[in-house]
């Protein structure tokens, strides 16, 4: 499963970018509009940080409305998917973004029913918001479960992205059911990095190394050496 960062903030994928654990990135208007700056360049740079898909959402309710968008946001940069929330008119807007050969997530999907119609509408991403279902109280585990079940069979090309992550175990939930994409908000890319085992092995190693002194002096010195070309 591929590693999405939801997020509207560049310095968050900066930082995040940096551990090489990131396929692309989903935006949403509320995530946008918590930012400063313009929402074009927020988007362009988050696009050559992550290097692959990123996504830019349509806010308008007919489907003419959300071409025309969806048309300006990919020009933005070739990395650009439309997002189209889910509607007969965002049905209608994909399949015309998809015929001119633009990817689009489809986004706000919480049923199988919903999902079989976005890959017939051509969708590239289908956006199933699991905290949104837990929050009213429904199972998104087996809400996902339905959904990549219903599409496999079939054949589709359309890629399952668990979204709506709020702890950690969605995100391994998502992986199971065989998402091809998780997209998680920062706070929990971090939260997935913690163990406390992890943390007190550091410091064991680290406690057992400096006490001997004269190892630190051995390694300083072969990392001076420079005999291990950079690049390995
Ligand atoms: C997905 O692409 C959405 O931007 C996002 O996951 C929504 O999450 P929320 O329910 O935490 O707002």
């Amino acid at each position: 499963m591929r590693l999405f960062i939801d997020t509207g903030s560049v310095a968050e994928v900066e930082e995040i970018a940096r551990w090489g654990v990131l396929a692309g990135a989903t935006t949403n208007p509320s995530l946008l509009a918590k930012e400063s700056g313009d929402p074009g360049d927020i988007v362009r740079r988050i696009c050559e940080l992550v290097r692959g898909p990123v996504s830019a959402e349509v806010v308008s309710s007919d489907a003419g409305g959300m071409v025309a968008e969806g048309r300006a946001l990919r020009a933005l940069h070739e990395h650009v998917v439309v997002k189209v929330p889910f509607s007969a008119a965002g049905l209608e807007a994909t399949r015309a973004l998809a015929g001119d050969g633009i990817p689009v997530n489809m986004t706000l999907v919480f049923s199988p029913t919903q999902a079989i119609l976005a890959a017939e509408a051509g969708a590239t991403y289908i956006s199933c918001f699991m905290g949104r279902l837990d929050d009213v109280s429904i199972d998104s585990a087996e809400v996902l479960a339905g959904i990549v079940g219903c599409l496999r069979p079939t054949g589709v090309t359309a890629q399952v992205l668990a979204a709506s992550i709020r702890h950690p175990e969605h995100v391994v939930t998502a992986a199971k059911l065989g998402c091809e994409v998780a997209t998680v908000p920062g706070k929990v890319l971090r939260q997935m990095l913690d163990h406390p085992l992890t943390t007190a092995g550091i410091e064991r190693f680290s406690a057992d190394w400096a006490s001997r002194p004269e190892f630190g002096e051995w390694l300083r010195g072969l990392v001076a050496s420079g005999s291990v070309p950079a690049s390995h």
